[in-house]
């Protein structure tokens, strides 16, 4: 990994990924992709070089392949999953035609391609608690579709064409820098910014729903740590499980209240993402990860909720 590619670099997790792989990565190149409307500003405009490049757009991609010699591509461009049912077609162009360019472009260019998959590639007939890395997968939402085709195109590149392509299984991701849109998980996020703003937070997933979670600093690790990862150790590519904690809405709300006692949440539950919330895993079993590449995570909800109301005090107060 020299010379990177982040398409969706203005995004949750591009906007911190770009950044840390110029800190890890300071003799090569990495490349801020975004589209119109969602320009890259501030530190991730002037630490290194950005480009537009649409994922449905082949040729914007191969150009910047071309520039700057790119040998890695991350590959974040997606819808998540409650505006996937609400735009299904436009999330099938995004994650499958999007990922079909990028997965050309790299068995020409020789690129090593990383394409998050998610919780969302399980469904109502995998098994719940402690999901196993090889098991059912028949997603309901059009989100889990394109994340369980998005697997299997990603191994069929890598075993008929040796393009070396690896994944993750990314739990709901939560931060406090960029924040995400149109996901289930969202809430996770939302309710860290009412609690810190003095607001009573409206839950719209209801009370009894795990689901697995995580904080921004680990899902980056093992965006990084995967890709460094010695071949000959991986026997799974596309997709790994990895977990660090799993919660209810009134889990998070207890952890939240320990640090703002007066905060308030009620509950009002919006069918769609409930829906696609009782159709994914409580709590995936991340073993695999741990043995072939070494998946540690160092966040659980208690230092995570710590670390996000620390910062979201200084971004918001
Ligand atoms: N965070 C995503 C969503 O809720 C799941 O990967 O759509």
């Amino acid at each position: 990994m020299k010379n990177v590619l982040i398409i969706g670099a203005t995004g949750q997790i591009g906007s911190e990924l770009t950044m840390k792989i110029r800190r890890e990565y300071p003799g090569g190149t990495t490349v801020a992709g975004y589209i119109p409307g969602s320009e890259p500003q501030g530190k991730l405009l002037t630490s290194g070089p950005a480009e537009e490049v649409n994922v449905c757009n082949p040729k914007q991609i191969e150009d910047v392949v071309n520039k700057y010699d790119i040998d890695t591509i991350y590959n974040l461009a997606a819808l998540l999953s409650a505006t996937a049912e609400r735009l299904p077609l436009k999330a099938w162009d995004i994650q499958m035609n999007g990922l079909l360019n990028i997965l050309e472009i790299a068995r020409t260019h020789n690129c090593a391609v990383f394409t998050p998959s998610s919780i969302g590639s399980f469904g109502p007939t995998t098994p719940h608690v402690n999901t196993p890395q090889d098991t059912i997968q028949r997603p309901t939402s059009m989100y889990g579709v394109t994340k369980v085709a998005t697997e299997l195109l990603s191994d069929y590149y890598f075993h008929k064409y040796g393009v070396d392509t690896r994944s993750v299984r990314f739990p709901g991701l939560i931060s406090y820098m960029t924040p995400p849109g149109g996901g289930t998980t969202d809430y996770a996020v939302e309710i860290y910014y009412a609690a810190v703003k003095g607001e009573e937070f409206v839950c719209p997933i209801a009370p009894g729903t795990y689901m697995d979670m995580m904080y921004m600093p680990d899902a980056l690790k093992a965006a990084v740590d995967l890709m460094r990862a010695k071949p000959r150790y991986l026997q799974h590519r596309n997709a790994f499980n990895i977990a660090s904690m799993s919660f209810t809405p009134e889990i998070i709300y207890e952890a939240i209240k320990k640090e703002i006692p007066e905060f308030k949440m009620r509950y009002e539950v919006d069918p769609v993402r409930q829906a696609i919330a009782d159709s994914w895993p409580d709590k995936m079993d991340d073993t695999c990860a741990r043995k072939e590449w070494g998946w540690a995570p160092s966040y659980d909800l208690e230092s995570m909720t710590k670390d996000m109301i620390k910062h979201l005090r200084e971004k918001l107060l």
